[in-house]
């Protein structure tokens, strides 16, 4: 049941050709099993409970106030140059991103990507634009005020604050918590990251497989099926991640196993009758930053080379070899949520041609699904690609959330917007000679925060 309180995220497929007809019967109604095989957070939050040091993980975003001068530390610049500790308000160049090496251990990213470093011999700060022993710094927290730091550098000294345009690595001792201590700084968390990567490299090589295979063999289970067969729907839709192609020995800090449950996966719907839409969640690199895709830090680098690219051809490849067999396989989503304009239309196009060829190469029948990117981005600007190929279907998602213009509507104004907003939505996307249209995501959560289970109901019902 947990499942369907955090995730009855329901789409459907509509017919192009009867565009015309009322109420287009949808071939698939399912549920998205979201938070299974791509970790986030806030779908089961008790997954990261035993980590040590939480607050810590990948990705997390900090800024750093020294408690003598208060005043910022900044990359200068973005990075490229020195540390300093000169800004009244903290922005992008005040916020440094964590890379964590353990519990105790990390690595500071700076706005421009590059690291922040010890010039071992000057005692100084510097940037570095690669990764050493000279990079990792130790985070100590005071125990009695989680928000007072210091941080060790590697020659086993602390920064420390000698004027607001000279940081460096030589404070000695203790000297307590007080804001007389330049090696004080008062940490303001701004960003947190609860995925995949932040989970398994939180827990670390040794507990992480534990931790993973423990949520694989009981968040979803074959009881779900039953219950989702019972329910009417017909279909699931399973976000997956690209390192499962890479079972049992996926690169760190990803482990192996997630692939076993796919095939239970499997197994289960074919038992009970159900199609199975398998959603490339998660491409190498990140193709938007966001923490269901396996990102690290935000950073989004999904579609940058033809390298990148051919290997997550790859992995569709192998999905599409290893399931074209099963009945159940209806669709392969090539990739989930493409953000413009970090990836751009040609090399999205690119590689939905050669994602589209690797399906094929396997099954001449499964759907094969192309998600319009989000952000900035026409609609239709798929249509002329997927119009040149057999089965295939183009993907929107339809949240009434992540935007400003739901803020204030009442449910009825949120009822009518899904009426006559998102119909005129789809009718732009469904043409008589166009592809198929997935409504691959939505979800019956409204902005209101105070809306009643009935509101929800209403809501969903005209979903
Ligand atoms: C901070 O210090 C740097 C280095 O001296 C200087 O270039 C910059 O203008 C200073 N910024 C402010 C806001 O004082
Ligand atoms: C964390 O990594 C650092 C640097 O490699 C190492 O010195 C330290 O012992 C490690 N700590 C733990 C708890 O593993
Ligand atoms: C922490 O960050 C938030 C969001 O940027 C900001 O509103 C707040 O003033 C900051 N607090 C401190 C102590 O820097
Ligand atoms: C698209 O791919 C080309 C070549 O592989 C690369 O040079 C370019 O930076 C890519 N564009 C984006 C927005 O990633
Ligand atoms: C919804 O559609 C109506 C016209 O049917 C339009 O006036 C209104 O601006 C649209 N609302 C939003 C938030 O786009
Ligand atoms: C929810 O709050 C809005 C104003 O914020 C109010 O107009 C509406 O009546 C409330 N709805 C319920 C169900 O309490």
């Amino acid at each position: 049941m947990k499942l369907f309180l955090f995730s009855i995220i329901c789409f459907s497929i509509l017919c192009s050709s009867n565009g015309k007809s009322a109420r287009p019967i949808p071939p698939v109604r399912a549920v998205n099993l979201g938070g299974w095989l791509v970790t986030e957070g806030w779908i089961k939050p008790s997954l990261f409970d035993g980590i040590p040091n939480k607050d810590f993980l990948d990705g997390t975003s900090v800024q750093l106030k020294s408690v003598t001068v208060g005043k910022y530390l900044s990359a200068e610049n973005g990075g490229g140059t020195i540390i300093v500790a000169n800004r009244t308000t903290a922005s992008d160049w005040e916020t440094f991103t964590l890379w964590r090496i353990n519990e105790t251990t990390f690595n500071f990213r700076v706005f421009n990507k590059k690291f922040v470093g010890l010039d071992i011999v000057r005692k100084s700060i510097a940037i570095a634009n690669t990764l050493g022993v000279a990079e990792t710094f130790e985070i100590q927290r005071n125990p009695r005020d989680l928000n007072r730091v210091r941080i060790r550098a590697p020659n086993g000294f602390f920064l420390q604050v000698k004027t607001e345009e000279l940081v460096s690595a030589d404070y000695e001792g203790d000297g307590g918590w007080g804001n007389d201590n330049p090696s004080v700084f008062l940490l303001n968390i701004t960003g947190r990251m609860q995925g995949e990567y932040q989970v398994t490299n939180g827990y670390g090589p040794l507990v992480a497989p534990k931790v993973m295979k423990e949520h694989w063999n009981t968040f979803i289970v074959e009881k779900d099926f039953i219950f989702i067969k019972k329910v009417g729907l017909n279909a699931v839709r399973i976000p997956v991640g690209w390192w499962i192609a890479h079972d049992p020995s996926p690169p760190k800090p990803f482990v192996g196993g997630s692939l076993q449950a796919l095939d239970n996966a499997f197994s289960w719907a074919e038992k009970y009758g159900i199609k199975i839409i398998v959603d490339l969640h998660c491409a190498p690199g990140s193709q938007n930053g966001w923490e269901h895709s396996g990102s690290r830090d935000s950073s989004q680098e999904w579609g940058q080379t033809d390298d990148n690219i051919q290997q997550t051809v790859q992995v569709i490849d192998f999905l599409a070899a290893r399931y074209a067999k099963s009945p159940s396989l209806f669709a392969v989503a090539l990739i989930n949520e493409p953000l413009a304009p970090g990836v751009s239309v040609q090399n999205l196009t690119k590689y939905y041609k050669a994602g589209y060829d690797a399906v094929r190469k396997h099954s001449p029948t499964a759907y094969v699904v192309l998600a319009n990117r989000l952000g900035p981005s026409e609609p239709r600007e798929l249509f002329r690609l997927a119009n040149g190929m057999t089965r295939s279907v183009i993907d929107v998602h339809f949240y009434s959330l992540f935007s400003d213009i739901y803020k204030g509507l009442t449910v009825q104004q949120n009822i009518e917007y899904i009426y006559n907003n998102r119909t005129a939505h789809l009718r732009e996307l469904t043409t008589s000679s166009g592809p198929l249209i997935l409504v691959g995501e939505w979800v019956a959560e409204l902005l209101l925060k105070n809306a009643t289970k009935q509101d929800i109901q209403s809501s969903k019902y005209t979903q």
